[in-house]
């Protein structure tokens, strides 16, 4: 089995059913090894973060007392203590102005760690998120062919675009989530020193809650891969309604598909209600239920125990703090199960794009293309439960000739092609070039000959230059000229408003298709190939388009290896050799009047059927 064939019998990797707390271990992971400097930079100001805000209430206690609430010295706990000790090392009585003035500089401090934080943090989740991108996009293009095809489209666009911009999200909540729980904890130990007791029975009220909150909380997850989903769902929409708008308003189909886009718009906004709501739901639950808890435990303090009046002040402080804190951990932590289903998704993805890397790469370099290409009864099958898309084929290209591969569509045409280019390999059989193997040959090497050009040519919303150089950055302006002369695209570029710098493209000037299918053929001859392979390249082409392409190649003949794939017979009565092909398989074969004269034939039979013999 060839490694083409063992990759499209392998199954595609299901989005694995990974734990929260593996998901959560693999982005901090991520994240770390991404740039382990910032994010240690980051985990320390959000840890400064939580001691100033621990340091900002602690000041109060001082603050509270110069203000007449008791002598600081009178009291005996660790927390006052400390802070008369703090005092007499830096030389100040308590007074008043020093104390606020250590109040607003602490403020002041918290302020600024907080501001850096933030910045430090968005930067980290942005670019992060940025760095997952570009990964997985080259990814994507170091995977092989079948990778395109065995995976939709529409959702590797959703994947790269929203849901990348959803690891930000994940990665944000994250920080926040840390900074939250570290603030947290640091109000808990603070609670702790000034009243443990009621600080327990606090706590503990606390974490019962979130226990029976825990199915609120972990819906989350759930609703954020439902928004993944749906997500693609409308990206792979926005696709085809765009790609088809003028089949769409040629069957009036309006209504039809904005009913179905409507659907799924609807879907995804339904999606973030329920996400929405079941947070704010969390708050409104949380929220009384804590400030009830805060009652019990400042009626059990005040009652049970001796607590002075700024501690208990500073307490109370600390608790009214805290719960929306403890809150909002809930509410992050939420935010970030949503949005980790992003995550898992480009990580599924790159690991689905890694596993079909090129890997059938060989390592001999194709430094030049000089004697031509066989084909070996090579077969080969898409889908090898349904038996063979090519059989037996054996096809000899020689180094210069004009080869002609004809049959009509769905004949397996095309398919020759890819495998010419590398991008499948024979299940059986083999390809040379060269004399060489294909599986031995770097493909990024031996693509590098070859010029190719399809029905549908993409052209760049870009210039005419741009699109051109795109092939061969190095190429000089007469190497420029004489391709499109070649291809007889110089009269038409010059015509244009402003010559080859003409933007073109998806929202540029409107090419005809002959215009557009002659740029292509000049953009293919940038690349100096050994040879040129013209897939249906002139099939959707008026008459007199067509006429043109027909002369520009004519009169490159011979000086290159030319394969021309049509179904339209017509064009390749110049070929130096016809392969015809039916049902994957190669039926006949020879020059145009070797084949015309069999007329019984198969390729007789297909020219009475294009007009172009008496039958
Ligand atoms: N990506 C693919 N996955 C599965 N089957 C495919 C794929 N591409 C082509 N085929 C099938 O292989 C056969 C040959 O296709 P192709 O080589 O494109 O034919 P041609 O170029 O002669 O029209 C067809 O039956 C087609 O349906
Ligand atoms: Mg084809």
């Amino acid at each position: 089995m060839s490694a083409t064939q063992e990759y499209l019998s392998k199954k595609t990797p299901q989005e694995g059913n990974s734990s929260t707390l593996q998901d959560f271990k693999s982005l901090i992971k991520d994240v770390f090894s991404f740039n382990p400097g910032k994010a240690c930079l980051t985990l320390i100001l959000v840890i400064l973060v939580g001691i100033t805000n621990g340091v900002s209430i602690v000041v109060l206690i001082p603050l509270i007392q110069v203000t007449g609430f008791g002598e600081l010295k009178d009291t005996d706990d660790y927390l006052s203590k400390l802070i008369t000790r703090f005092f007499d090392f830096i030389g100040i009585h308590p007074s008043l102005g020093g104390v606020l003035l250590i109040f607003f500089l602490v403020f002041l401090s918290m302020a600024l760690l907080q501001y850096q934080q933030i910045k430090s943090s968005t930067s980290l989740a942005n670019k992060f998120s940025a760095y997952k991108r570009e990964g997985l996009y080259k990814q994507i293009f170091n995977s092989q062919w079948s990778f395109f095809f065995k995976n939709k489209m529409a959702h590797t666009a959703s994947i790269l675009t929203v849901e990348a911009q959803r690891v930000m999200l994940a990665c944000d909540s994250l920080f926040r989530l840390t900074s939250e729980s570290f603030l947290t904890m640091s109000y808990i130990v603070l609670a702790l020193i000034l009243s443990w007791q009621v600080t327990v029975i606090v706590v503990f009220a606390g974490a019962a809650i979130s226990w029976f909150m825990r199915k609120q909380i972990h819906s989350g997850r759930r609703i954020g891969k439902n928004i993944t989903e749906y997500n693609n769902n409308l990206q792979s929409a926005v696709w085809e309604h765009l790609g088809s708008a003028k089949v769409i308003k040629s069957y009036s189909a309006e209504k039809q598909s904005s009913e179905l886009f409507q659907k799924l718009v609807y879907k995804v906004s339904e999606l973030y209600i329920l996400f929405l709501t079941s947070q704010a739901r969390i708050k409104a639950v949380f929220e009384p239920i804590t400030v009830a808890i805060l009652c019990i435990g400042l009626y059990v303090a005040l009652t049970f125990f001796n607590i002075n009046t700024a501690n208990l002040i500073v307490l109370l402080l600390i608790f009214y703090r805290l719960f929306p804190k403890i809150s909002s951990v809930q509410q992050y932590y939420h935010k970030f199960l949503a949005a980790i289903s992003a995550y898992t998704a480009i990580c599924s993805l790159e690991k689905i794009a890694s596993s079909s890397h090129e890997y059938f790469n060989g390592k001999k370099e194709v430094t030049s293309f000089s004697e031509g290409i066989t084909l070996e009864n090579v077969s080969f099958s898409y889908h090898p439960e349904n038996g063979d898309t090519l059989s037996d084929i054996n096809i000899s290209i020689p180094y210069g000739k004009t080869i002609a591969l004809v049959g009509e569509s769905g004949a397996g045409k095309s398919t020759i092609a890819d495998l010419i280019l590398g991008l499948l390999l024979p299940a059986k059989g083999a390809l040379y070039v060269d004399k060489e193997d294909i599986s031995n040959i770097d493909l990024k090497s031996w693509r590098s000959h070859i010029g190719y050009v399809t029905q549908d040519t993409l052209l760049f919303h870009d210039s005419i230059l741009s699109n051109l150089l795109w092939v061969n950055p190095e190429a000089s302006e007469s190497d420029i000229s004489r391709a499109l002369r070649i291809a007889s695209a110089d009269e038409f570029v010059k015509n244009l408003s402003e010559g080859i710098n003409t933007i073109i493209g998806d929202r540029g000037v409107r090419l005809s298709g002959g215009q557009r299918q002659r740029l292509a053929l000049a953009r293919a001859l940038l690349r100096n190939p050994g040879l040129l392979i013209l897939d249906e390249a002139t099939s959707s082409l008026d008459a007199e388009s067509e006429k043109r392409i027909q002369e520009a190649i004519e009169s490159l003949q011979g000086s290159l290896t030319i394969l021309i794939i049509t179904h339209r017979l017509a064009t390749v009565r110049n070929a130096d050799f016809i392969y015809t092909m039916s049902e994957g398989k190669i039926v006949e074969s020879g020059s145009w009047d070797d084949l015309t004269e069999n007329t019984s034939g198969y390729f007789y039979s297909l020219c009475g059927l294009q007009g172009l013999v008496e039958q």
